[in-house]
Parts: structure tokens; sequence; C-alpha cells
């Protein structure tokens, strides 16, 4: 534990997940520069009351020499992270192949990969295998660090072997797992090879937790069925060790967007982008690239309703920011030409020699021109096929008290179960649906967007990031305590 100026020591929490939450550019031998992600995630884990925070995970370089190794190790341990090393191979496979290819498409509906069956098989093995090689390297740095009475948080579907290879080198840590995707229904995931292996790893952990009750009871449901174990109220239980499974929605620090709203070099981006716009309406898609994303859907969506709807050609856009992601798997390189082709064949259609339909960005952008964006929206679509929660549409609301903008918003995201009563709820593989509630979204009257907005922006302010880091922390705390006092009577 940690003395804090003559404080008592507080306890730990070893935060571990694949990425550091780091970009790290080598500039030297021994020289590295850092930039931290400020994200709101990263500070409700790295700011969780009453606990001292470590971050442990993959920098997302390799860096094959000792000298690099411990001068990145130094560089990262001022900003409180631990790196695991990687190498390129391990990388390959555990990450661009199981986690990416493999576990992610799966765990959203997309199937396996469908190449040839011997082929896969031997991939799936040698893919399987790397990702527990992994995940062992991520144990062996928690083994490490690990002090009696630190809290360990294993996130994500990168780590779902962690939690048993931690158990099985110190039963009493006290481990939790948190899924930040959907978990799919058990008949999707009783077609992964290594279905059972996963399910019990994941149960070595003490608390399980998920996004939805959806999810919860899809996990529950595959322990059952797949193991033949017991689901009860609480969790699973198997031969009277009970694994606590619950759920917890997750939110965004809504005060971070707020007050940037009212920074003058944000205020003068909103009066540009105003300008810029005038006489038109914005719609707006932020986006990573990817499949489950459900771009390419939305895109075609705002084709029909231009098509059906000749009077908005020339008075409304669409925005798309599509953040580039994964650029190694070769499904991503496929979306990427085809968002492309869609954006281009569109613009070409319905563009003028003055303006376009769709403006289409593959780069993000920084945090105030984000928020000045969204604040000037009056439509925001979110298509997502599957979505473990997403966070745009919260960030979305938060930068709206203002405007009072519409949400467009797929009934297949997490979000739909927080922000379903103010959204506009769509199935985005229905392409006419979407085009009809963007048209219903753009003529939609003030006082309605006003009462939808009034809803979603509650939700949105009360039901953050830092409330549901500390729940966690303090349920899967008190999980262990209440079993050790079980054991003990
Ligand atoms: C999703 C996952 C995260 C992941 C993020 C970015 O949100 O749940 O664990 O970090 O995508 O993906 P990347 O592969 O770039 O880390």
């Amino acid at each position: 534990c940690d003395k804090q100026d003559g404080k008592p020591p507080r306890q730990r929490l070893l935060v571990v997940a694949n990425r550091l939450p780091v970009s790290a550019v080598r500039r030297g031998e021994d020289s590295w520069s850092l930039e931290i992600s400020a994200g709101g995630l990263v500070s409700a884990l790295l700011g969780v009351k009453e606990f001292e925070a470590r971050w442990i995970g993959w920098a997302g370089v390799n860096v094959p020499d000792e000298v690099g190794q411990k001068a990145l190790t130094e560089a990262l341990a001022e900003k409180r992270c631990i790196p695991v090393f990687l190498d390129e191979e391990i990388v390959h496979q555990y990450y661009n192949g199981y986690c990416n290819n493999i576990l992610w498409p799966l765990f959203h509906y997309l199937g396996l990969p469908q190449e040839d069956r011997l082929a896969t098989t031997r991939s799936f093995q040698s893919q399987f295998a790397a990702y527990k090689k992994a995940n062992q390297m991520f144990a062996d740095v928690v083994n490490k660090h690990y002090e009696e009475g630190d809290v360990v948080w294993c996130h994500d579907y990168h780590l779902m072997f962690l939690p048993k290879c931690l158990k099985e080198h110190n039963r009493k840590m006290k481990v939790g797992w948190f899924l930040h995707t959907p978990f799919p229904s058990s008949e999707i995931h009783r077609t992964l090879p290594s279905r059972s292996e996963l399910l019990r790893s994941v149960l070595a952990a003490d608390l399980v937790g998920f996004h939805t009750y959806d999810y919860a009871r899809h996990f529950v449901s595959a322990c059952t069925r797949i193991l033949g174990l017991e689901g009860t109220p609480e969790g699973v239980e198997d031969q009277g060790k009970l694994t606590r499974v619950a759920a917890f929605p997750i939110g965004i620090d809504s005060e971070r967007f707020i007050r940037a709203l009212k920074i003058p070099e944000v205020q003068v981006h909103i009066e540009e982008l105003k300008e810029r716009f005038k006489g038109r309406k914005v719609m707006l898609g932020v986006d990573r690239l990817d499949m489950i994303k459900g771009i390419p859907q939305k895109i075609l969506a705002f084709e029909k309703f231009l098509e059906e709807n000749p009077y908005w050609r020339d008075k409304v856009v669409l925005l798309q920011i599509a953040v580039p992601t994964r650029t190694d798997v070769p499904e991503y390189q496929k979306l990427t030409s085809q968002v492309h082709e869609i954006v281009g064949r569109i613009n070409g259609r319905f563009g003028t020699l003055t303006t376009v339909p769709i403006h289409h960005l593959d780069r993000s952008l920084d945090f105030h021109a984000l928020c000045a964006l969204y604040a000037v929206t009056d439509v925001a679509l979110v298509t997502s096929l599957r979505d473990g929660m997403n966070l745009v549409s919260y960030e979305f609301v938060a930068c709206q008290d203002a405007k009072k903008g519409v949400l467009i918003l797929s009934e297949f995201a997490g979000a739909a179960q927080s922000l379903g009563a103010g959204a506009l709820l769509v199935n985005p593989w229905n392409i006419t649906e979407v085009a009809k509630s963007i048209d219903r979204a753009l003529n939609m009257e003030a006082e309605e967007r006003e009462k939808r907005h009034r809803h979603n922006f509650l939700h949105v302010t009360t039901h953050t990031a830092q409330e549901w880091a500390e729940t966690f922390v303090s349920e899967l705390n008190d999980t262990v305590v209440e079993a050790e006092l079980r054991i003990r009577q």
C-alpha cells in the first residue's frame, strides 16, 4: 500500500487491460515520449475514491531490447502505468488474431471467420495458444507487482483467461473481470471451439460485470447450458463456490464535456462551424471504423433519405468521423474501401459543384473540436449493429443542452437500454426505417426535442464513469469479504 503524507496507506487497485492509456513514441535508445489519453474512462479508473490505482497493460509498441524496455518502464512508472511487453508474433496471433478476428466479431454476433475449415481449425488452435500465453504474461506482471490486500480489476475480452491464471497463483487475490463488449446469446457463444475453457476461466473471478442485465443473463445461461453449472439470482455456482455476476452500466465524465463547451476556444470553433454550415442541418456520426458500428448501413440510409426527400438535398449534411482502428486486420482494410466507395458514389450522385452531402473523415478529432461538433449537431446517428454500450451517444447528449438535438440510436447498442426513452430507436439493418427516422428527427418540434433531451441529459449527468468504477470496485471488495465470512461460518 502507498503512504500519502503521513495519512494511513490507501488500498491499491490494479487495473489490468490490454492497452495502457498512453501512446508511446521512442525518441532514442533509452528515451521515450509519452502521451496519456485523458478520457473519462481513464480518469474514472485511475481516480476510484479511497484507492491508489496502477494500470497494467501493453504499451502498443514492440520493444525487443532490454535498454528500451527499462527506459519505457521507468517513464511509465511516473504515470502510474506498468507495461507488459508483447513481441510482434504474439501481438499478431493474440491481438490481431484471437482477440480481434475471433472474439470481437463473435461477441458482436458476426460469427466466426468463414475461411477454409481446416485452415480455420489450425489457426484457432495456434491463436488460442497465443491468447493463453499472452494472458499468462499479463498475469506474471500482475503477480510481480501484487501486494496483499490489493484489488485486481481485469478488463475486456482480451483478458478472459487472466482470472484463472491469477487465482491459480494466489487464491486469496481479489479479482474482478468486466466485459466492455456485449456477451452474446449462449447459442452464439457455444460455436466457439474454446467456449468452455474461457467460461471456466472467467468464473475463477470473484465478481464478473457486464454493461447490461441482458449480457449478464446470456453469460449465466452459457455457464448453465455449456458447463452444466447452476445459475442463481446472484450469479453462477460451481461446487459451492459462487461467482457473482451483475450489470454495471458504464457512463462518461459528463462534466468534462459541459465544461469544455464554456472554453473560449471551443466557443469560437462552434461559431465557425455554425457559419460553415449555415442554412443546412447538421447530422453527425462518430465511430471507430469498425464493422460493428454499421457505418455502411448508416450511409445507405442517408442515401435513401435523400432519394425520397429531394427537398432536403441541399439543406442537410452528414459529417461522418471514422477513426481508423486495427488496421492490420484484413476485415478492417476491406471495410475502409467499402465505406469510401459508398461515400464517393453518393457524393457523386447528390453533390453539386460547390457542396457534397457527406463529409467523411478517416481520422480522429481532438477533444475540443469534437465537443464543438457535438454542440452544433442537429441529429446524431448511432447505427451500431451491436455495441457494448456506445458512449458517443452519451457524449452527444452531454453537449446538447443548448441545442436539444435528436439522437437516432440503434436498438442493438447497450445505450438503448438507458437512453431509449429519449432517443429514436432504430433497427440499423432496416435502411427504410432509419431513413424515416432521419426525416422524423429533422422535422421534430422543439417541444418534443426538449422533452426527449431532458430525459437523456438527466441520465448522462447522473450515471457517470466515476460512479461506475466506484460501484464495481466497492462491490468487488465486499464480495470477497462476504465470501470469506461464509467460509469461516
Ligand atoms: C473497444 C474495446 C476496448 C478497446 C477499444 C479500441 O472499445 O472494448 O477494449 O481498447 O475498442 O480498440 P483497440 O483494439 O484499438 O484497443
